[in-house]
């Protein structure tokens, strides 16, 4: 990785959409962030009349509650991407089996990933979103996935802000050998997240500073909000 692209844009919703959509129309293999920031980005890539057939959709994280919740990454997922295609243009999704615990429920998931991709998985596009505390996927500061260095995901039996849910995550050492990874942030309570874990001095305690995809490129896309500290 050279450095990091940072895209203030009016529309970060608009301009991830069309990241996303290059990759799945490509046939790629993509993690999906969760929270309520991508529903519009999701909603806005399902609009058109691309065809993500050939793509295979991972959720980045997932909280352990039932897929109809409405707590459940990936409810919003099928809401807002993947129920509003007609369904011979809808990707493959992954679901994270959530009647298990998390850690039995982290290892069900990287079996998946390993037969889907081999032992050395490497995913097309890892999407994320930035918490206020600078989490991302559900690495929360302080916690012990994020020290993680052999399984690609991992338990979170305790999630480090609301819902106060048990999750899965994928790790960064999954996630930084992505080709692709792209933050997508807005509102100016995540500015001072940003600062941290993008601004000149990243800040170590900032989980998301650790997201330093090796071999591939890192693209930051913020509203005016979000990457008012980054200005100053
Ligand atoms: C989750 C996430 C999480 C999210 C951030 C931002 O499942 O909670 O994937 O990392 O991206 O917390 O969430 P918001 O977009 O809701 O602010």
């Amino acid at each position: 990785m050279s450095e990091i692209d940072v895209r203030i844009v009016d529309d970060p919703a608009a301009e991830v959409a069309s990241l996303l959509v290059d990759v799945a129309c490509a046939g790629g293999h993509v993690a999906l962030s969760g929270g309520s920031t991508p529903k519009r980005a999701y909603q806005l890539a399902a609009a058109g009349d691309e065809d993500f057939s050939a793509s295979t959709m991972w959720l980045g994280d997932e909280r352990l509650v039932p897929h109809d919740d409405s707590r459940s990454n990936l409810a919003m997922v099928r809401a807002s991407l993947i129920d509003p295609l007609p369904e011979e243009r809808r990707p493959h999704v992954m679901p994270v089996d959530t009647s298990l615990g998390p850690d039995a429920a982290a290892a069900a998931y990287e079996s998946m990933l390993r037969e889907t991709l081999g032992n050395h998985p490497r995913l097309d596009l890892v999407l994320l979103g930035l918490g206020p505390d600078a989490h991302t996927a559900s690495l929360f500061p302080g916690k012990p996935a994020l020290q993680e260095t052999q399984r690609f995901v991992a338990g979170v039996p305790e999630a480090g802000m609301e819902p106060q849910v048990p999750r899965v995550t994928f790790t960064f050492p999954l996630i930084n050998t992505a080709r692709e990874v792209v933050f997508l942030v807005s509102g100016a309570d995540k500015a001072d997240a940003v600062r941290r874990a993008f601004g000149p001095e990243p800040d170590e305690a900032a989980p998301a500073a650790h997201v330093l995809p090796g071999a591939g490129t890192l693209t930051v896309v913020l509203d005016e909000a979000a990457a008012a500290e980054l200005r100053r």
